[in-house]
């Protein structure tokens, strides 16, 4: 059995998760269960990345010690994951002793082939991203990454030697083309990273206590992200006493993270790998970011929206799809309340919900809930339809091969909407009412058909909402596969609900917009 291993960044415990760390979870989750669909032995991997000085400031500002803090978010996040139907593998804490021992192993490791080397370091350092820069490096004299105020510090420290690995990366860029996606985030890291010079990275610290310490000089802790990159490895066993699971799933298919930590990901994580001697992901996908109408999302201008706020009110799959439709690959997502809700009434009750009851209730009318079964000669309008349809079932599993889920929605949406469409050509009320039975049958056969389709192709991303709906509309199990989806003759002996529930409530737009804005 083929073998699918997906990850998603190890999230910072610093306080509630919003809607932009949700959606990288969602993303991952939606992939796993895809190839789960497909026949893939899938593994996913999410967690926490417990360590470092932010962990341990915020630890003590909420009156509590890191790892009581720690604990404690563990605790929320499995809370979330679990609410919203995430099917991880593993969590992994970068506190747990499996990974720290193993984390030990790789810096002494280093240490003895000379990677690392003992040094002392000055430079503009920024506490929230643990980093320091060089002046070339900052903007408006600004941290690159999060836009704040850095400092001038001086420590003895460990480095690690970039230099020796740069030409290296540089050419397993160019002899693997699929390795970055999407590809201009490869051309920013070498235009604004590489070319300039790569810095050897500082990989210890001595100025704080929380993390893990160097074995063979405690006093120095190891920087958090040499600590988090290698959660990768560590969770699958790799450098413990069984490491069945990491000769099974790694390298990994899939690393996803957003374009804040893509320079982690796309430069130091390969190179830390290819001083391992291991083969690297086959691939990086960098998602940008969502964001609200006034900019980023932050505490202190008091507009981060949290999932659970729109997962208790309009349900998990509506979230999910809102998330996951907004986000492109080049741009960045919009959040807005309107956008929302005019999403939630438009593409979910009109087009998908609309669709399926209208047809359930002329099954029940025109056939008293049997579905005719499929006559073998199409007319026109439905060898039409079956030609677009199979062109899309192509279309998206392609997309979705490549992880490219809003054009998945974009295009099974597209779906939806030509099968409404062919609602209005073949007019079945008509049908009926000029005791037309073939072409009747055959219209509401490929009705049935299609929302099977439309169905199956939802369920890695609204897993209720499509089991739902195929179960409203009679589709057994053993017809909700992936491999049925290029058929058109596969109904046979199915019974539709006798009367439809509404898969989506349609919602008054004010009355949301005043919940949504509170
Ligand atoms: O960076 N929209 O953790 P983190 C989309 N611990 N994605 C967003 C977002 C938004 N508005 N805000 C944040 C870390 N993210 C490290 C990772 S991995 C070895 C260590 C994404 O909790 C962000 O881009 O700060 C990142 O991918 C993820 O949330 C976790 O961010």
């Amino acid at each position: 059995m083929e073998k699918f291993y997906v990850t998603t960044p190890i999230y910072y415990p610093s306080g509630k998760f919003h809607i932009g760390t949700a959606y990288t979870t969602i993303l991952a989750d939606t992939l796993k269960k895809y190839k789960q669909l497909r026949g893939y032995d899938s593994y996913m991997l999410t967690g926490l990345d417990e360590h470092g000085q932010k962990i341990e400031t915020v630890a003590l500002n909420n009156g509590k010690t890191p790892q009581e803090y720690v604990d404690e978010m563990a605790k929320q996040s499995k809370e979330l994951w679990a609410k919203m139907n995430i099917n991880y593998d593993y969590f992994i804490r970068t506190t747990e002793l499996r990974h720290e021992k193993a984390v030990q192993k790789i810096f002494e490791y280093f240490l003895q082939k000379g990677d690392i080397y003992k040094g002392s370091y000055e430079g503009l350092y920024c506490m929230p991203c643990e980093s320091y820069f060089t002046e070339t490096q900052l903007v408006d004299g600004k941290c690159p990454d999060c836009g704040r105020e850095v400092k001038l510090m001086k420590e003895e420290a460990y480095f690690f030697n970039m230099k020796k690995y740069t030409d290296k990366l540089l050419k397993y860029y160019e002899e693997n083309p699929d390795f970055i996606q999407p590809e201009f985030r490869k051309t920013e890291m070498i235009n604004n990273f590489i070319k300039p010079g790569l810095e050897d990275l500082c990989v210890t610290r001595t100025s704080f206590d929380w993390g893990i310490k160097v074995l063979s000089d405690p006093k120095h802790v190891i920087y958090v992200w040499l600590d988090a990159l290698t959660n990768y490895l560590t969770a699958l066993g790799y450098m413990s006493d069984d490491d069945t699971l990491f000769k099974k799933y790694w390298p990994a298919d899939v690393q996803i993270l957003g374009k804040d930590i893509a320079r982690f990901h796309l430069i130091y994580w390969p190179i830390f790998l290819m001083a391992l001697d291991l083969p690297l992901p086959k691939k990086i996908l960098v998602h940008n970011w969502i964001m609200m109408k006034d900019g980023k999302m932050s505490k202190s201008k008091g507009n981060v929206v949290y999932p659970e706020k729109l997962i208790d009110r309009y349900g998990l799959d509506a979230t999910r799809y809102f998330l996951l439709r907004e986000m492109s690959v080049t741009q960045d997502g919009l959040y807005s309340p309107e956008g929302f809700i005019e999403r939630y009434n438009s593409d979910l009750c009109n087009d998908l919900g609309n669709l399926v009851n209208r047809t359930i209730s002329m099954v029940n009318k025109y056939f008293n809930g049997q579905v005719p079964e499929y006559n073998g000669t199409p007319n026109e309008v439905d060898k039409d339809l079956e030609n677009f349809t199979n062109t899309q079932v192509k279309k998206i599993e392609k997309l979705m091969d490549n992880y490219d889920i809003i054009m998945v929605l974009q295009e099974i949406w597209s779906l939806i909407s030509r099968t409404n469409k062919y609602i209005d050509e073949t007019r079945p009320w008509e049908l009926a009412k000029i005791d037309d039975k073939e072409k009747l049958k055959s219209s509401i056969y490929h009705l049935i058909e299609n929302i099977r389709k439309i169905g199956i192709m939802l369920l890695p991303i609204m897993e209720d909402t499509s089991r739902n709906l195929l179960k409203q509309i009679g589709i057994s199990e053993g017809l909700q596969k992936w491999e049925t989806l290029y058929e058109y003759d596969q109904l046979k002996n199915i019974k539709v609900i006798e009367k439809g529930e509404p898969l989506f409530m349609r919602k008054d737009i004010e009355e949301e917009l005043q919940y949504l804005r509170s």
